[in-house]
């Protein structure tokens, strides 16, 4: 299987086992201090499991993105050096909450792993905890306790933070040694056996204290390493040699024209793994809103790029080449992932920029790094001073993780507690620089005035006019704040090579306030370049245009009594509230729908004017809003003279065909006399499309399931149905009555609503029964129609066949059947003759 096929079917196994199929939460987790990225799956289910939260459902999985290089949960310094460790992997995750337990997730996990992947049993070893008793005991059903081990907190008690849910494991390792001998290698950090799944059973809560508190409901909490189970299925040895990292590591092959060596000694293996490693979080964690930077998060990030700048320029680059690699990564995981795909040009531009910036210096870095380590052998020393780390940082943007990798290879060691100490006092100097730039930009924010320049140009540079915490005001801006329904503008803004993140834009008075991911820092120069997001803007155009197309299609479909109550135009759909008192048919929406569509098919361009106020009222048919103050210049958007003008202070596109195709997703009641209309158009289509697919996939699963277990079901009845009936067989058969002058028993039966499957089984049972001589006919009625089966024992097929005497019977009660000598079958039709012929079975055998 590839990877796309085994993460797939992981979700339809659990699909088919009741649980929803829920979306990875960003790595970026939002409103959780205690983490910095999403470390496992069960983040996003945090408040269930501590009873602050529900959901509309016990069962769920995903696959979910997870970045462990800070806190609890750190890999970073094993990545690259061995074959499965890595900053950013999949976690494949089933949930109960409150629902099944220890025994089902057991359950689910083997049947996944040895039915459904069909994994070798004696390549699996299970750990418990040192006093879990009764997962050892349900683990004993499976597994020989060779292969059951018992480990201690440090391996079985899994906790999400120093604080929050938690509880005992059972974790599943797989043995990949040549002859299976790898039990006594479980938790020994060999790669020969991983652990691949671990199956957590949270029913703490670890408080800040460091006590316990017991939960009020016992969950389960699983997570399998993606890219593990890729390599133990894919039959390799190493996660990059699965078809994850592959795609990556050939793209690297190619740019730097070096052969990837799956060695953990060969320095081009290893560059080649930690690159093909660190661009994955590089990719994912900006898709969800991160940047790169000084403080935090930003400077994990950060860490993350230098570290793999510098793995590359021992590939011998010396240009960006990371930010070459975001294209692979889109295409080879954008159908799981589509904010990577969706965000592509703006990963790309940051990490382009980041890179950009640090190899400025990573030379001249590198060079000082040597003088440093040749001043140390000179003095037979070892330790890298905190000044010199200190002087790499400031200087040439080394953090100290970096300084300390490069220490770390060449057999140095470093000071951190004196670079610690003159980082300190770098905060202090730059807190106190910080106040006088304050002071500088610093004015009332009510007195600023920015000018929106981004009708049509999306990048500009500006003088910063104020900021405090994360919020900057520029003289001019290409960033569309929030207004009349438009939703703002994302994008980035840099200032002294600090890139920060925008995604909320608000106009106070005159000022258009950025609101950045972060504290923005005391800027050298009061100078900022703000780019925006193009992605995002031209799909919030398409679905602002649609909105005045749809406004005009509602008034001539439905009349004009339709007024705009309210809108919002986003990037991902369009949402319209009008005046009209009753619900719109489907006929209507098919005709508003087509109308919309037919305006887009016209190829109209979209004219906007600045006109004084009473040229634009007497524009015929114009749209503008009872009730809005409009001063003696307004905006006319006009697409079509005869169609559509309204006064707007939106962004459009420039033709009406660049909106694509408009689809109403829905009509509702949203007040009385108030209706409400949800439409997508462009891109936004394709994703429905999409999730409709996976919907639909989801769903085909679902039913196959309940399918497979009606069909069960079924049979489970029938053999019911047929015990039941079976049990008075001995009764009939001692009231049989034999053939004239022979010992041969005849015995008719007669049973109701038996299918005949079911009279077969019923014939059968008859047949072992009579034991010798013996010829039963059977019929059941069902559904106006009759089933025959007649059952003939063996030393009497030869004279009396099954199949010709159900042959005469079938023609008797009009119909027909055969089979072989010692059972045939039959269906006929003529009910209220089945008595005689029954009653008459003797002549008719005689006859046959
Ligand atoms: N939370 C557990 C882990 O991260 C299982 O999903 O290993």
């Amino acid at each position: 299987m590839n990877s796309r096929q085994i993460r797939q079917s992981f979700l339809d196994f659990f699909a088919s086992k009741g649980h929803k199929i829920v979306q990875s939460a960003p790595v970026v987790p939002h409103g959780d201090p205690t983490l910095l990225f999403t470390n496992a799956g069960m983040n996003q289910f945090k408040d269930v499991f501590l009873g602050t939260g529900t959901r509309d459902y016990t069962r769920c999985a995903d696959t979910q993105k997870c970045i462990r290089v800070s806190g609890k949960h750190n890999d970073l310094e094993e990545v690259g050096y061995d074959t499965y460790h890595h900053t950013l992997f999949e976690m494949l995750g089933n949930w109960s909450f409150g629902d099944y337990y220890k025994k089902e997730a057991i359950a689910f996990a083997w049947e996944l792993l040895t039915s459904v992947w069909k994994l070798p049993k004696d390549r699996i070893h299970a750990t418990v905890f040192r006093t879990d008793d009764e997962s050892f005991e349900l683990w004993k059903e499976y597994l020989p306790v060779e292969q059951i081990h018992r480990f201690d907190e440090k391996d079985n008690f899994w906790e999400m933070g120093e604080t929050g849910p938690c509880g005992p494991c059972t974790e599943i390792h797989f043995d990949r040694t040549p002859d299976k001998s790898g039990g006594p290698l479980v938790n020994m950090g060999v790669p020969e056996v991983i652990e691949v799944w671990n199956l957590v059973f949270i029913q703490y809560n670890r408080k800040p204290d460091g006590s316990l508190e017991e939960l009020l409901s016992k969950h389960v909490d699983t997570g399998m390493g993606f890219e593990r189970i890729c390599a133990v299925m894919q039959h390799v040895d190493s996660n990059y040699d699965t078809d994850v990292f592959m795609p990556i590591i050939k793209k690297i092959e190619q740019l730097s024209g070096e052969q990837y060596s799956t060695s953990l000694e060969n320095t081009v293996g290893i560059a080649m793994r930690v690159i093909s490693d660190h661009i994955r979080t590089l990719v994912f964690s900006i898709a969800d809103g991160a940047m790169p930077g000084n403080e935090g998060r930003s400077y994990v990030l950060r860490r993350i790029l230098r570290r793999a700048c510098r793995y590359a320029r021992n590939l011998g680059f010396t240009e960006p080449i990371l930010y070459k690699l975001t294209s692979i990564i889109s295409e080879t995981m954008g159908d799981i992932f589509p904010e990577v795909p969706q965000n592509l040009e703006h990963i790309k531009r940051v990490i382009k920029a980041e890179e950009e910036s640090f190899l400025q210096t990573l030379d001249r870095g590198l060079d000082r790094f040597e003088e440093i380590e040749i001043s140390l052998k000179n003095a037979s020393e070892t330790l890298i001073q905190g000044s010199d780390i200190f002087l790499l940082y400031d200087s040439f943007g080394f953090p100290a993780d970096l300084t300390e990798l490069i220490a770390k290879e060449r057999g140095l060691t470093v000071d951190l507690a004196g670079f610690k100490e003159l980082m300190d006092q770098q905060k202090e100097r730059s807190r106190n620089a910080r106040k006088q730039v304050l002071q500088q930009v610093e004015g009332n924010i009510t007195d600023s005035k920015t000018t929106f320049d981004g009708w049509t140009s999306l990048q500009s540079q500006s003088n910063i006019i104020h900021f405090a915490d994360n919020h900057i005001i520029t003289e001019t801006t290409p960033f569309y704040a929030e207004m009349g329904g438009q939703q703002s503008d994302y994008g980035t803004i840099t200032i002294d090579q600090e890139i920060y993140s925008i995604r909320n834009v608000q106009k106070q008075g005159n000022a258009i306030i950025h609101i950045a991911d972060r504290e923005i820092l005391a800027p050298h120069k009061p100078i900022a370049t703000l780019s925006v997001d193009f992605n995002r803007r031209w799909d919030i155009q398409k679905n602002h245009s649609a909105t005045h197309l749809l406004h005009e299609a509602l008034r001539r479909v439905l009349g004009n009594h339709v007024q705009q109550s309210g809108s919002l135009v986003s990037a991902e759909y369009l949402r319209f509230d009008f005046s009209h008192i009753q619900k719109v048919s489907n006929s209507e929406i098919k005709e508003i729908q087509a109308l919309v569509n037919d305006k887009i098919r016209e190829r109209i361009e979209v004219i906007t004017r600045e006109l004084p106020i009473d040229q634009a009222r007497n524009i015929p048919h114009v749209k503008m809003f009872f009730g809005d103050k409009y001063g003696d210049t307004v905006r006319v958007v006009t697409i079509d003279e005869q169609f559509s003008s309204e006064f707007c202070g939106g962004t459009h596109v420039q033709n009406s065909s660049d909106i694509g195709y408009f689809h109403i997703l829905n009509e509702s009641a949203i007040a009385s006399g108030i209706r409400r209309i949800e439409a997508i158009t462009s891109f936004g289509i394709a994703q429905y499309i999409a999730d409709l697919h996976h919907t639909i996939e989801t769903e085909k699963h679902t039913i196959d399931s309940l399918h497979d277990s009606l069909k069960s079901l079924e049979k489970e009845l029938s053999i019911v149905k047929v015990q039941e009936v079976s049990s008075k067989l001995s009764e009939l058969i001692d009231q049989a009555y034999h053939i004239s002058n022979t010992s041969i028993k005849l015995i008719p039966v007669k049973t109701d609503r038996l299918s005949m499957e079911e009279l077969k089984m019923l014939g059968d049972n008859m047949r072992s029964l009579i034991g010798k001589s013996g010829i039963a006919v059977l019929s059941s009625i069902v559904d106006d129609k009759i089933n025959l089966v007649c059952i003939v024992t063996d030393d009497l097929t030869k004279e009396y066949p099954a199949g010709r005497i159900i042959g005469d019977i079938a023609k008797r009660l009009g119909g027909g059947g055969g089979g072989k000598p010692h059972m045939a079958t039959a269906g006929a039709k003529d009910i209220h003759k089945l008595d005689e012929v029954l009653d008459s079975l003797e002549q008719i055998i005689q006859k046959s």
